[in-house]
Parts: C-alpha cells; structure tokens; sequence
C-alpha cells in the first residue's frame, strides 16, 4: 500500500492516502478501518461526505448510520453518527433493527439533507422488507428519523397492464421458481399481493437527475423485481409514479450513474452476501425502459463470476472530472461484518457501455489519461 508521508499529524496519524487500494484495509484520520458499508457518497460544500452501515459482530444496527468527510477521496475524517439507532425498544430503528444501504441526497428546495435507507424491523429477519427515512439541517448530521412503509400501497406500476389488475385466483400454490411461478411473477403476481400493505423495498439507492427530481430504486416483489419510483420535491415521500424494471431479473444492489444524457445501472444477481455475477442496463430517462448491456466485469471467468469479490453500492461522479466515474463495492464479510472491505474501481466505456476491470492499485490520476486518449 502506498502511503504519502506527510511528516505532520494531518489525519491523527503520520500519513496520508494517495491511492486506492481495492480490498486492503482502508484507515480513517484516527486509523480505524472505515466503517460504512453499503454506502453512497454525497458531493456538498467542496468536500465528499460517505455515508454507510455501521457493522459490528454482526450485520443489525447497534449504532446506526456512520459518515465521513474527504476532500481528496482518499483520505476519510470521522464525523461520527449521521443517524442513531434508538434506545427505545419500541421504535422501529432500536438498536437490533437493520438499517442497510443508506443514501443521502441534498434538497435544494427545502436547504435539507435527506437520508433513505433499508430497513428491516427487530426480530423479523427481513420480512419487513420497507424503506426508512431521516431529515437534518447539517450533512453530517444528526439525522432525525421520520418513518418507515412500504411504498406504493393502493398504486399500480405505470408500465402495468389493464388486465393486470385483476385478482388472479389459484396462483397461492405455485411452487418457487417453478415456471409458472416466474411467468405468474412477470405478470405482476407479488404487485398484486402486496398492492394493499405497499411494494416490498429491500436493496436500494437514490439517485438526483439533473432536473432535481429524485428517484427511489429497489428491489421488490421478493428481490425478483427492480421498483424505481419518483420522490415528491422535498423528497421526503413517493409521489405514487413508479415503473416495474426486469421483471423476474433478480437484480440488487442497484447504482445508478448519468453520462452525456444516458442513464447507466449496474446490480448484482441474488445470493445474500455471497458475491455473483454483476449485470449493466442503460436507459434514456431513469423511469426506462432499460436495455440490458450484460456482465461489466473484464477480467478472469472468475472475476467475470464474482465480481472482484464484491457487490455493487453507489457509483460516484468524480468531481471536476468529466466521465470521471467510481463503482463502490462491498467484499461482504458475514462471519466477521466489521472487517467488510471496499472495492472502488474506475468505471471505463467500451462502445457505449460500462466496463469495470481490477487494479491492484490505482489513483485519480487515471481519470486524466483516460480523457488524454
Ligand atoms: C444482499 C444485499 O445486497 C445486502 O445488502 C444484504 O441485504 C444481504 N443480501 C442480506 O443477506
């Protein structure tokens, strides 16, 4: 790993970060690993705030939403709690909840930070399966949980046919995975179970388009469906407008980046915290539809089948750097969560689509030879 020596006590200890090392262990100002797992970055105020998972022993809450702060992206600041577990047994986020996969978006609106997260209820496992959200004044916090639903109760998906939204009888006794059971999913079998109660959101991600409407991306319908729904202007609720993506895909960990007009995605496929193989779509508006570019991953049959060990969480804009993007991972460690690693990698284009490949090593520098090609 290569270190900057900096001879002064900049970050609480005497070095600095001038790369990324994909997998090492990644030390904050006070030389702890990083702590944010599944995480998202929000770029405000000249400086890079990651917000993530707090893990300890194991994957459910007992401290909540950890941020840091950077100006270089290499080198992260402890800012501490964004977002607390409660120590009421009562509220939805006591701590034994699991708060997974929080992003932080800005509202120029309203001047307020906003926090979406997934988040499973104490004691449930992942039944619950219904998005949570938090407010505050301050990016880093502290953020004050609002609610927890599930979204889209009582609304059909705009790309959902008429016939549709009938009830359909006899289809409770379909075996998993049986083929008519995907053919029953893909004619919309889970919206209309859970129309009344809301859409299952379990993986998620926000994303803001360049029009300041934000949007809301899940996984839904028992993880076998993408739900992307529109945020209302403050973008503390849903407006109701929402689309069904690859039905019966079995798409997670959903990114979403923009480049010169086009709308990218890459998701994993479902295997709980085993590592699979990514996938990428493209689209022309973030509502879709999206097309589908296949495995982004070059490299080994192994890379290609793991994903560099690693499953997909945010995808940054570097800024001040055009078609400058960064795919942040998680190398999940279920046995040991806290020492869960990071995988970032520049994202390349190769005839109109998202390429990742490894770097042992590699810095920002990368950027500006790509765009002296
Ligand atoms: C895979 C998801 O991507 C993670 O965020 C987490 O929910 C695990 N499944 C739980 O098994």
């Amino acid at each position: 790993m290569t270190f900057l020596l900096q001879g002064c006590i900049m970050f609480g200890q005497n070095f600095a970060y001038n790369s990324f090392v994909p997998g090492e262990l990644w030390k904050d100002n006070k030389g702890t690993h990083i702590n944010a797992h599944g995480g998202g970055i929000l770029f405000k105020n000249d400086t890079y705030f990651w917000f993530g998972e707090h893990k300890g022993s194991t994957n459910n809450a007992q401290v909540g939403v950890k941020v840091y702060s950077s100006k270089d992206l290499y080198n992260w600041k402890d800012e501490g709690v964004a977002l607390s577990v409660s120590k009421d047994p009562d509220s939805e986020i006591t701590a034994g909840s699991v708060m997974e996969r929080p992003k932080v978006v800005f509202n120029e609106k309203t001047g307020k930070y906003v926090m979406w997260f997934h988040l499973e209820l104490k004691g449930q496992g992942y039944e619950a399966a219904r998005t949570g959200v938090a407010v505050s004044e301050h990016v880093t916090g502290p953020y004050q949980y609002l609610k927890s639903f599930r979204p889209n109760a009582g609304l059909w998906p705009e790309n959902f046919k008429e016939d549709w939204r009938q009830p359909k009888p006899g289809l409770d006794s379909l075996r998993w995975h049986s083929d008519p059971w995907h053919e029953a999913l893909k004619k919309g079998y889970f919206v209309r179970r859970d129309f009344e109660k809301g859409q299952m959101a379990r993986d998620m991600t926000v994303f803001v388009d360049d029009d300041g409407t934000a949007y809301h991306i899940h996984s839904s319908e028992e993880n076998q469906t993408l739900h992307i729904s529109e945020l209302t202007d403050d973008y503390l609720d849903f407006t109701g407008k929402y689309v069904r993506v690859q039905p019966d895909g079995q798409n997670e960990a959903p990114a979403i980046f923009k480049y010169q007009d086009t709308y990218y995605m890459i998701t994993s496929d479902l295997t709980g915290w085993r590592p699979n193989a990514a996938r990428s779509f493209k689209a022309d508006s973030v509502l879709g539809p999206w097309k589908p570019l296949g495995n982004p991953v070059r490299g080994t049959e192994e890379d290609k089948k793991r994903t560099f060990s690693s499953q997909s969480t945010f995808i940054l804009p570097v800024q001040g750097k055009n078609g400058a993007f960064i795919f942040m991972a998680d190398r999940w460690r279920p046995e040991d969560p806290i020492d869960g690693r990071y995988i970032w990698l520049p994202v390349h284009f190769e005839e109109g689509k998202p390429v990742l490949k490894w770097y042992d090593e590699w810095d920002l520098d990368f950027f500006d030879q790509k765009e002296n090609e």
